[in-house]
């Protein structure tokens, strides 16, 4: 394939030696001379292990050129990657400057081209930018129509500087987010050698995806340091401890308690953080980040709060009370937390969940829910239906599948799911409301 690389920077460098080494014709472009000078003389303008021997390779079988010579580019090529750099502003924003400036060029020389060309944002940019900013750009200069006279993809980079080029061949999965995940494109072709999954996605959903992998990174850095900081000062070693964390895989480095939804509660999770938060209060840590998560997980409750105020019904049902679906067990539930503030509030409130009635028959959680919440008590229902027939605003908290025909089905009530219940969002019905999906 002719592929154009527009920015010489680290995944600019990797990727267009990387496919050139792959067979491509690769034409590198820079606004900075002596990068051009320095590949073209078969050189790293990047200091990488392995790039030196790469770039001279693949330069000196003619695979890769560099040039200032846009249209060149352009012109010679059926697929452009741009690489530019997308810095920070002062607010933190993005300063998408360099995306706007290679846009617009390659828009204007597109305006002249013949043939259908490919092009592929890389940069990391915020959701959005490559359908309202990049698209935009591309259309005004070209006076051509996106998906008609041209494609746009956007193709997330994931190589780590120190390790690009390893990273480049051994990714943990390609993504590539297209306005039309079902069909079949160049770029399926472009990166068919590579031995890793490969999936398409929405355009945002794979713009977000390389911010969800990034603030994850940090957060995990970030949370074993102040791990680290409590250990030091209550004299254990913290590498001893998280060598030992990290071998959990069912729990600790899994998918598990990483799927958007209610918040947690139970005997043991907010106790266990409360503990935490206070040896680290006593032994003068900062904690940021222990210190935030109940604060965080208060907000699930109020977002759910917010969402059931705004439907503007006063009669609600809850299906499910228990703090998870499987079990009976009402300790510390944000389910009991969300419905003693909407009684607080003035709500009508009946509640099914078919755990807590069955404990409360059997006599397991009898004397819990009689001590603890009797005004909770004397709202429970004996059967989903008592529940729906009654509310305008459904609010499922379970994902008991007896109940998942609601979230499916077209009724005028209000239906807000806490759970996803629905795994499938077409099927949902037309009063379906998600938490945070
Ligand atoms: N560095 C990484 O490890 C890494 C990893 C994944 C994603 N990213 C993202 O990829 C993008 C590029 O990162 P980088 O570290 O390679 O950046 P970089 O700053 O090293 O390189 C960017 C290059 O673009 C060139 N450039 C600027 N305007 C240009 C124009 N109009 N035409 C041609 N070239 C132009 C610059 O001269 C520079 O050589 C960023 O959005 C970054 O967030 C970086």
């Amino acid at each position: 394939m002719k592929i154009s690389v527009f920015g010489m920077g680290y995944v600019g460098c990797v990727s267009a030696a990387c496919f050139a080494e792959q067979g491509h014709d690769v034409i590198g472009v820079d606004i900075n001379e002596s990068k051009i000078e320095f590949i073209n003389s078969g050189k790293s303008p990047v200091i990488e292990e392995g790039m030196d021997e790469l770039i001279a390779r693949v330069v000196e079988n003619g695979k890769l050129i560099a040039t200032m010579d846009t249209k060149k580019a352009v012109n010679e090529s059926e697929i452009t990657l741009i690489t530019v750099g997308t810095p920070s502003k002062e607010n933190g924003d993005l300063d998408l400057t360099y995306v706007e400036r290679v846009a617009a060029k390659i828009g204007s020389l597109l305006a002249n081209k013949d043939g259908f060309h490919i092009v592929a944002l890389r940069s990391t940019v915020l959701p959005g930018t490559t359908e309202d900013f990049l698209i935009p750009v591309l259309e005004q200069n070209s006076g051509k129509k996106v998906y008609v006279d041209f494609d746009v993809y956007y193709n997330p980079e994931f190589l780590r500087e120190g390790s690009s080029i390893e990273d480049f061949y051994n990714p943990p999965f390609t993504v590539v987010g297209t306005h039309d995940p079902s069909a079949s494109s160049k770029l399926d072709e472009l990166y068919g050698f590579i031995d890793a999954p490969f999936f398409k996605c929405s355009i945002k959903a794979a713009e977000m995806l390389k911010y969800v992998n990034n603030s994850f990174h940090g957060l995990k850095v970030a949370f074993a340091n102040e791990i680290g900081i409590i250990c030091k000062r209550l004299g254990i070693d913290s590498h001893e401890v998280m060598d030992l964390f990290c071998k959990d895989s069912r729990l600790n480095l899994s998918s598990y308690y990483l799927k958007p939804g209610f918040a947690f509660g139970g005997a043991c999770l907010p106790k266990d953080i409360r503990a935490l938060k206070y040896k680290s209060k006593m032994l003068d840590c900062e904690s940021m980040i222990i210190n935030s998560i109940l604060r965080s997980n208060d907000n699930q409750i109020d977002e759910a709060l917010r969402m059931i105020f705004a439907s503007g019904k006063k009669k609600v049902g809850l299906l499910g009370l228990a703090f998870k679906s499987s079990t009976d067990d009402l300790r510390e539930s944000p389910l009991v937390t969300l419905a003693e503030t909407l009684i607080g509030k003035g709500y009508e409130l009946k509640i099914y969940d078919k755990n807590v009635s069955l404990a409360k028959l059997t006599g397991a959680n009898k004397a819990y829910i009689e001590k603890e919440i009797p005004h909770i008590e004397s709202l429970l229902a004996t059967s989903v239906d008592e529940v729906f027939n009654f509310s305008d605003v459904i609010v499922i908290g379970s994902k008991d599948p007896d109940i998942e025909y609601i979230a499916t089905m077209d009724t005028d009530k209000v239906v807000i799911d806490l759970v996803r219940i629905v795994g499938d969002l077409s099927e949902a019905g037309g009063n379906y409301r998600g938490l945070c999906w």
